[in-house]
């Protein structure tokens, strides 16, 4: 099964780019750009990524990230990323960035993007692998400064294909940024947002009523409204849902605990991502293997949650369907040969 989870052709929809900064860059960095960070090794910087919540995630995550500061870290960072894509299997992602986490520190808007598109743009000529880029709102600053971020991005509006919303999310509801949103929608960009992470269900209906959101980032809280899971059903409405990420937040008390399985089985449209990969110990095949090895995955699942990425992503039609082409190949193939042996 294993080799199975390996082998699939897969999409990421949640995964943000800054999350996957591994140690080893980000030691690196520090020291060519003299950026002083509170530890003195590669190992002091992985033993302090021991999570209670998602605050004390976000304090370590902003911390690191000011290690980025030219063109080339945005671009060493998203190609490692690349790397990983490789590794797994992925061949389309849809990745977030933060822009504001940067500008904030006086990196131009112009050099955060620069660098990560270029590294995509070499990822689609050397591998095919193909991608988006969302750009998100840090939902604990105002929405003034999320209208000055999207008023700089128009700039760079073709290389952007959606905004979300993503850092602390109790406290800062969907509610607060209902015109940015607007505005964005009517720019043409497509729109998600993280909720009902920690926070509880009335998160996600202003995510879907106020923001009027494509896509739900995480949404694992929606169990607690039979009403809402008969929405998400009914609507279809896609959840790129994190196990990997809500078990080191302690969204979960344990793997075990994970609803992503009986969310699945409700027949609601769920999708695997690892969010944070270098924070939360792995990438996409480790949450698909710690999610196999927890929750009783078979085969039929494990092929549902990767073509409903496929579904659920924001490329073309044409593109979907000769991705869930090459789920199919390698799905039936398997099949075939398990038909001969058994
Ligand atoms: N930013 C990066 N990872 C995040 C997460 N899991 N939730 C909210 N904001 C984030
Ligand atoms: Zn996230």
């Amino acid at each position: 099964m294993i080799e199975f989870i390996k082998k699939l052709p897969k999409a990421e929809l949640h995964l943000h780019i800054e999350g996957s900064l591994e140690p080893e860059l980000m030691f690196k960095l520090a020291k060519k750009n003299q950026i002083k960070i509170p530890y003195n090794s590669i190992e002091d910087i992985k033993k302090a990524y021991n999570f209670s919540n998602l605050q004390s995630f976000l304090d370590i995550y902003y911390a690191g990230a000011n290690v980025l500061i030219t063109k080339d870290d945005f671009y060493s960072l998203t190609w490692e990323y690349i790397l990983k894509c490789k590794e797994n299997n992925i061949i389309h992602t849809e990745i977030f960035f933060d822009p504001q986490i940067h500008t904030s520190r006086g990196i131009s808007f112009k050099t955060v993007i620069c660098g990560i598109k270029e590294a995509l743009e070499d990822a689609r000529n050397k591998f095919g692998i193909t991608s988006n880029i969302i750009m998100c709102f840090l939902r604990h600053l105002s929405e003034d400064e999320a209208f000055k971020t999207l008023e700089e991005s128009l700039l760079f509006k073709d290389s952007i294909i959606g905004v979300g919303l993503d850092s602390s999310e109790i406290g800062n509801p969907p509610s607060k940024f209902e015109r940015v949103f607007k505005k964005a929608s009517e720019l043409g960009f497509k729109l998600v947002a993280h909720a009902g992470e920690e926070a509880e269900v009335s998160y996600i209906y202003e995510a879907l009523d106020l923001l009027k959101i494509q896509r739900i980032d995480h949404g694992v809280q929606s169990i607690k409204s039979n009403k809402l899971l008969e929405r998400l059903k009914e609507e279809q409405i896609p959840l790129t849902v994190c196990p990997n990420s809500n078990i080191e937040l302690k969204v979960f008390d344990n793997y075990k605990q994970h609803n992503i399985k009986k969310l699945l089985d409700l027949g609601l449209n769920v999708t695997v991502n690892s969010d944070d990969p270098a924070y939360f110990k792995g990438y996409l095949n480790q949450n698909f293997i710690n999610l196999y090895n927890n929750l009783e995955l078979n085969k039929e699942d494990i092929v549902k949650l990767v073509k409903n990425s496929f579904y659920s992503s924001f490329i073309s039609e044409k593109l979907k369907i000769e991705y869930i082409k090459r789920v199919d190949e390698i799905f039936e193939n398997k099949r075939i040969k398990n038909a001969r042996y058994y």
